[in-house]
């Protein structure tokens, strides 16, 4: 008769143990009581990068890798990409259910009504050097909205946690967008609140003397679908800060300053550039299979291809090579494109990439479309950060209301000295 559990053998004392399972899953904490005598510690995981560990149960976002699926709450990303706006899918994922109308309507008027941001704000990005990376600048400038909401420490209030959550998802396009124009010297567009989430954002970043700024709807839209496409992920690096992080119990601006961060990173929020880089780098069609040859070689990676979860062609990768026609539309093409189509066809056509399962990844298409939409390549991870906003607060969320959740707190394995006594500098030889 098949158990849920699995038996252990310690072969270093014969000892034999049943661990349960549930949800394909042993708890790491059930090792602890495999021991040597009952002095040892007991037995623990080891797991650098948590490549094998689930550090948390959640109903928010599924992924199956090998079959190339994305849903939020159930729901395919394909669909949510085709028939859904990026305030619906932000209200999907931090409440768990696809709104009423009438809810719909009230949460994206709540989001309006918190766009604007303090003047002090603009303050400190006055005081950031003209050059700043606009993702520095978000990083410190979330962060310092905590000092302005004081509420927000109230964490395990449910009004509170609703009312950052609506100030944050509004605020961040506000403060990328103040951000951008620093960077180019551009006096702050303030938000205009008849416009929608995209539209306004657009606003803020590209108004010039007109007195209103009308938004073209093919790029409105464009982005309204790449901000549903990035707005969560699971326990990425950037989530697991915000998870880790917020469970000190610090209030949510912090934690999000913490996973804007985490995001800042090349290897995180910054591969869209490298595939830019690398396609200027390639410059002409006729030059791929000489690129892919030296890639074969073991020279160097395929940006924007290969992904730690999936291992076939990423579903979000799909959307954002559909959007990118559409884009090219009204912006006119990036030659840029017709590279990386080159490549993809190559790459997958080849047993090097079909045995390694190598496909194109989000950010293969992303910054092509960013590029043509005029974006400089600081901006990319500034994109990927606003509409992640709801993916964190959903996920934040989550771990505040999951009693099994404590502070964060990993183990680890000592390998550093054993104990020895201190010795003054003075006697110390040279
Ligand atoms: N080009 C060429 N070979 C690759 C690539 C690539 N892009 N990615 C993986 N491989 C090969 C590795 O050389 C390795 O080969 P080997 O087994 O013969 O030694 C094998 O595939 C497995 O590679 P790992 O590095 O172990 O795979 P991992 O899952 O750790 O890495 C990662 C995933 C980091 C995304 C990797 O595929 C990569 O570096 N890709 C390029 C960078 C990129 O596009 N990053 C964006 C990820 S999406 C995101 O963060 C939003």
């Amino acid at each position: 008769m098949p158990r849920d559990s699995l038996t252990i053998t310690d072969n270093r004392t014969g000892r034999t143990y049943e661990i349960p399972v549930e949800h394909n899953t042993i708890r790491a904490f059930d090792l602890r009581q495999i021991k040597t005598d009952p002095e040892d510690f007991g037995l623990m995981a080891y797991d650098p990068a948590y490549t094998n560990t689930a550090s948390c149960k959640s109903r928010i976002t599924y992924i199956d890798g090998d079959r190339g699926i994305l849903r939020y709450r159930g729901y395919p990303i394909e669909q949510l990409a085709e028939q859904s706006t990026y305030l619906e899918t932000a209200y999907l994922l931090v409440k768990g259910e696809l709104p009423k109308p009438s809810h719909l309507k009230a949460f994206d008027q709540n989001i309006r009504l918190h766009t604007i941001i303090h003047e002090n704000i603009k303050k400190f990005i006055d005081g950031f050097h003209y050059d700043a990376h606009p993702m520095g600048i978000l990083v410190g400038t979330v962060g310092a909205l905590s000092t302005f909401y004081t509420d927000a420490k109230r964490i395990f209030d449910a009004e509170s946690r609703r009312i950052q959550t609506h100030r944050l998802i509004a605020k961040m396009p506000t403060l990328a967008a103040f951000a951008y124009r620093h960077s180019i010297g551009m006096p702050y567009a303030y938000p205009d609140n008849d416009l929608s989430y995209t539209g306004n954002f657009l606003n803020m970043l590209f108004k010039m003397t007109e007195l209103r700024y009308r938004p073209n709807p093919a790029l409105e839209r464009a982005i309204d679908v790449l901000f549903i496409i990035h707005a969560d992920h699971e326990q990425n690096c950037s989530t697991s800060a915000m998870r880790g992080v917020g469970s000190s119990q610090v209030d949510p601006y912090s934690a999000i300053a913490a996973a804007t961060a985490a995001l800042y990173g090349p290897l995180h929020g910054g591969a869209n550039e490298a595939v830019i880089r690398m396609l200027m780098e390639i410059g002409s069609k006729e030059r791929v299979p000489e690129y892919v040859k030296r890639v074969k070689a073991g020279e160097i990676r395929l940006m924007g291809f290969g992904h730690r979860i999936y291992k076939n062609y990423d579903p979000r990768a799909k959307i954002c090579r559909r959007i990118a026609g559409e884009v090219f539309e009204v912006t006119g093409p990036n030659p840029l494109l017709d590279i990386a189509i080159e490549l993809e066809r190559i790459a997958l056509a080849d047993d090097y990439f079909i045995t390694h399962k190598l496909y194109p990844n989000v950010d293969f298409y992303s910054g092509i479309i960013y590029q043509a939409m005029g974006f400089p390549m600081d901006m990319f991870p500034v994109l990927f950060a606003i509409p992640r906003t709801s993916g964190w607060l959903a996920q934040w969320i989550e771990m505040l209301q999951d009693e099994e959740q404590k502070i964060a707190r990993p183990r680890q394995i000592y390998l550093g000295p054993e104990k020895r006594d201190y010795v003054p500098v003075s006697e110390r030889p040279e």
